[in-house]
């Protein structure tokens, strides 16, 4: 009797883990599919329709991204970070406020781009259309896209001029917001809460190195800067300082960041004649009030 009830329990366990994927599918009718398969991206004049992408994602994508968009490619135990599952409709590189989605340009960029320090490849050699109609292919996996638009993007003030006093403020508003929690004081992505990060599905994610010289995922420009740490990487414990940073601030920070890497630049420069040093937490000044 015992050991029926343990092979019933199992059985059962065993029909409900082969049952629940067809009821998650099943949810999704035959009408709203193809709703989803008339997706379309706008970027500037262009149009991308999804079913125009189906062959070159099946061809360039489906390995790490899966038939499904879930991310569950036969590649995907092979790699770290994981590739994205495209359900969740969460994106690292927006140009929009966090939280919301991003725009069609901005996927279109991060495939052309690829995300550095992650196995996603740049893929500048597609055509534009071929990048648009990934871009509609991409959508289609979510319904968010039915029902969400997308955010409104950030504003970036023209960028100023850069001085001794902007880096210095610069360095300033790192201390003040705390980056180096994460990033360490000078950089090294080697701050006190470094060692226990997590993304939003519980897997270990380190902060970026400044001083290793490698491009951003989102970007490598003053801009792309100003934008990651405005609207933050969704899905990772890099935030948005949308609410904490002013615009002027956001410049200095912009400048003080450059002086970090290893990579000559102008900022480098000026933080070498003042004699910039990284200013450890505990022995930092009180920042200056904000005007
Ligand atoms: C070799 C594996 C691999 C292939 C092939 C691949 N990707 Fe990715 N992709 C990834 C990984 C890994 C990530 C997540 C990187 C991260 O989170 O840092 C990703 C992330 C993305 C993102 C999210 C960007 C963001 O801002 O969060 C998009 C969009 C994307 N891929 C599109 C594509 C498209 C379109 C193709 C095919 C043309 C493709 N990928 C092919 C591995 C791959
Ligand atoms: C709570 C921890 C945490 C704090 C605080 C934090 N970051 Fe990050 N940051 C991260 C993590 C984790 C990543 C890596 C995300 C990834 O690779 O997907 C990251 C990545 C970055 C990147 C690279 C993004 C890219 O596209 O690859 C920049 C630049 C950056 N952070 C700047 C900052 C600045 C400036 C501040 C302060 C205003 C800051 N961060 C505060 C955790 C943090």
């Amino acid at each position: 009797m015992r050991t029926n009830i343990r092979e019933w329990s199992l059985l059962a366990s065993a029909v409900v883990l082969l049952v629940s994927p067809c009821v998650c599918r099943a949810q999704i009718t035959e009408y709203q599919q193809h709703q989803w398969l008339r997706m379309e991206s706008h970027i500037g004049n262009l149009t991308g329709h999804a079913r125009a992408a189906e062959m070159d994602y099946r061809r360039y994508c489906v390995g790490c991204h899966g038939e499904l968009g879930d991310g569950n490619g036969e590649n995907a135990p092979w790699v770290d970070p994981k590739p994205r599952d495209f359900e969740l409709a969460i994106f690292k590189c927006r140009s929009t406020p966090t939280g919301t989605l991003p725009t069609d340009e901005d996927l279109f960029n991060s495939i052309a781009r690829g995300l550095d320090r992650s196995n996603m490849p740049q893929w500048s050699t597609f055509t534009k259309q071929m990048r648009a109609d990934l871009v509609a292919w991409v959508k289609h996996f979510s319904p968010r896209w039915q029902t969400e638009k997308p955010g409104t993007p950030i504003q970036i003030p023209p960028e100023p001029e850069v001085t001794a006093d902007r880096i210095k403020d610069g360095q300033a508003v790192f201390q003040k917001v705390e980056c180096w929690k994460c990033h360490g004081v000078t950089g090294k992505a080697n701050g006190p809460s470094a060692a226990t990060l997590t993304d939003d599905q519980n897997r270990p994610i380190s902060a970026y190195d400044f001083t290793e010289g490698a491009r951003p995922k989102c970007g490598d420009t003053d801009q792309d800067l100003y934008r990651i740490f405005m609207t933050g990487l969704d899905g990772t414990p890099m935030p948005s300082f949308a609410d904490n940073i002013k615009p002027d601030e956001a410049w200095d920070l912009v400048f003080y960041l450059r002086t970090l890497e290893p990579q000559k630049s102008k900022e480098k420069e000026i933080a070498k004649q003042l004699g910039l040093k990284p200013v450890a937490p505990s022995t930092a000044p009180a920042a200056a009030p904000p005007q």
